[in-house]
């Protein structure tokens, strides 16, 4: 029985594999980054004692996808977690940022985080678990950052119609919707000068360590920390419009 995590190089993903790991858990680890895969590898291989599958692969590369899933047929792979987390956030506004880095954002966030879902499905059994990585950005609108929050709704939207779903099957499905967190994250999205995020950051072993109590108490959505727990239902109960206007503050609107 394996673990899939995609984007496992970095950040949140790298925590998952480091945390599950020292657990004894076997692994399959997808990333693009072959030399932080190799190093990660090589990592829970000889300090863990752990079996490593790394693969390294872009997600949003036309069958890179089907490739993994031939991968897993092939080697007869059953998957008791998968760890859908690969992503990425842009910042700045709509009608600036390049349409190609927009649409490559949809690839990874809606396109190959959907395609990843239906895959792994058949190599889970009961009790398995789908852990989806949404984020607070899911439960609003999100100015200047307008295609990254709608991705998340999606994210949170899909996941929570396949809990329904998947759950007479006796696979979990969980949605881990983080806050600001120390990782990669912000620097890729360059979101380096919003400094409101940077007041309430958590670090990915937190986010990790809250998921796995959650997970234990059979929660689906996960939102770690006080501070997120109170954006969430602010932007919940908001006015949408009121909500926009809120987060547009946040992002260093002047
Ligand atoms: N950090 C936050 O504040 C925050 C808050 C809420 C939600 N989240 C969500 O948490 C998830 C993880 O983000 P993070 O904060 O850990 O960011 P991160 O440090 O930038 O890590 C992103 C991971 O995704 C992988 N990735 C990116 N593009 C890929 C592609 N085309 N194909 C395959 N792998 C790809 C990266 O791999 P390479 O490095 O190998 O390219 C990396 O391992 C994302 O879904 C993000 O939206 C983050």
């Amino acid at each position: 029985m394996y673990t899939l995590i995609t984007g496992a190089t970095s950040g949140i993903g790298r925590s998952f594999a480091l945390s599950l790991g020292s657990k004894g858990k076997s692994l399959i680890l997808i990333g693009r980054n072959e030399k932080e895969l190799k190093k990660l590898t090589h990592f829970l291989q000889v300090k863990r004692k752990v079996e490593v599958i790394p693969i390294q692969m872009d997600l949003t590369q036309t069958d890179s996808i089907s490739k993994l899933e031939r991968f897993l047929e092939k080697n007869k792979i059953q998957l008791e977690m998968v760890i859908n987390n690969a992503g990425k956030g842009l910042y700045g506004p709509f009608k600036e940022l390049d349409l190609e880095d927009q649409e490559n954002l949809i690839d990874l966030n809606i396109k190959a985080f959907t395609k990843l879902s239906k895959t792994v499905i058949p190599f889970m059994d009961k009790g398995g678990t789908l852990l989806q990585l949404a984020s607070i950005a899911a439960f609003g609108p999100g100015p200047y950052m307008a295609t990254y929050y709608a991705s998340k709704a999606y994210v949170l939207s899909f996941s929570l119609a396949l809990e329904r779903e998947l759950k007479k099957e006796g696979i979990k499905v969980a949605v881990l919707c983080p806050g600001p967190t120390r990782t990669a994250f912000f620097e890729r999205a360059k979101m380096e000068k919003v400094s409101f995020a940077k007041l309430f950051y958590q670090t990915s072993e937190e986010v990790v360590r809250y998921t796995y109590k959650q997970l234990s108490k059979n929660k689906t959505v996960i939102v770690p920390g006080i501070v997120n727990k109170m954006m969430v239902a602010g932007l919940r109960y908001l006015p949408l419009q009121v909500a926009a206007f809120l987060v547009a503050l946040t992002q260093g609107e002047k």
